[in-house]
């Protein structure tokens, strides 16, 4: 498939009198690495909620892969998305083991409900987790992982069914230095990989951008700050807007670095 990933229109979420999300227009095509920054409470986890197909906006239009929510079937449509947030890693029961719960997302469920599955499968399952540096996590159980295991454990579960959009919300959050270091270098080699996923991934600091990452949308209060090329997106004025506190910023080496100038 080639242009356009996802649509949104003037896209609002609200509950109750809170407006979550606010006139938000966001195109991503097909190829792009997006990252979506802004502080807690900004709604980038409603933001990327609708770009799985999870939940569906109040205002506007939203169309994913070709198809638009609201006269379309999100069971057909979720397989084609791969997610990884801390929320769903918090519905896996603690004794399922790493292997099925890679293995499952085939069939978008949580808990494995089948007894064999195909050996190409269970290749790919093995495969993508040793991408991800967790080869010897197979066997294990989830509630036995680190955080930092966990974290890739579901990024492998959520590029399984080979999705055409991978959304990663705050993949690095709870992560130690060197997790984190290990974590934004795997992740800018699929950045680098011209048969990876278009991608969109959620974080609070610049510091945990990959390398390779095209572009950037910045969200405060629901509402885009700006958005577009990251070079053009990472200015002191922009993140400083976003934040609310005077920023400076700086690139090295590809990777952005924030902090306060008060
Ligand atoms: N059902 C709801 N009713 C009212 N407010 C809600 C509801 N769900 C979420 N919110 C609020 O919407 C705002 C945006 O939430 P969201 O989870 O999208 O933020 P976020 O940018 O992901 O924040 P964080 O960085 O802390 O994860 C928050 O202030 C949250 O409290
Ligand atoms: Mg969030």
């Amino acid at each position: 498939m080639a242009g356009e990933v996802l649509q949104l229109r003037g896209v609002g979420v609200r509950r109750g009198r809170s407006n979550l999300l606010r006139d938000v227009t966001w195109t991503v095509n097909e190829g792009d690495r997006w990252v979506i920054v802004g502080p807690n409470g900004a709604g980038k986890t409603t933001l990327l909620q609708i770009a799985a197909a999870m939940m569906h906006p109040t205002e506007g239009t939203a169309v994913l892969l070709e198809e638009r929510l609201g006269r379309t079937d999100v069971f057909e449509l979720r397989p084609r998305i791969g997610l990884a947030s801390s929320s769903l890693a918090a519905e896996v029961p603690p004794e399922e083991k790493v292997i099925d719960l890679v293995l499952t997302a085939s069939y978008a469920i949580l808990g494995r409900w089948r007894e064999e599955y195909d050996s190409t499968d269970v290749d790919r399952a093995v495969a993508l987790l040793d991408a991800l540096g967790c080869a010897d996590l197979v066997r294990r159980t989830f509630g036995t992982l680190s955080e930092g295991e966990r974290k890739r454990v579901q990024i492998a579960r959520a590029m399984m069914p080979d999705p055409e959009l991978l959304l990663l919300d705050e993949p690095a959050a709870g992560l130690d230095l060197g997790g984190r270091e290990d974590l934004v270098t795997r992740l800018a080699a699929l950045a680098d990989d011209p048969a990876a996923p278009t991608m969109a991934l959620v974080t609070h600091h610049v510091e945990e951008v990959p390398e390779g990452f095209t572009h950037a949308l910045l969200l405060r209060g629901g509402e885009v700050v700006t958005q577009g090329k990251v070079d053009e997106v990472f200015t002191a004025e922009h993140l400083s807007a976003t934040f609310g506190l005077p920023l400076a910023v700086d690139r090295q080496n590809g990777r952005w670095y924030a902090r306060s100038t008060r």
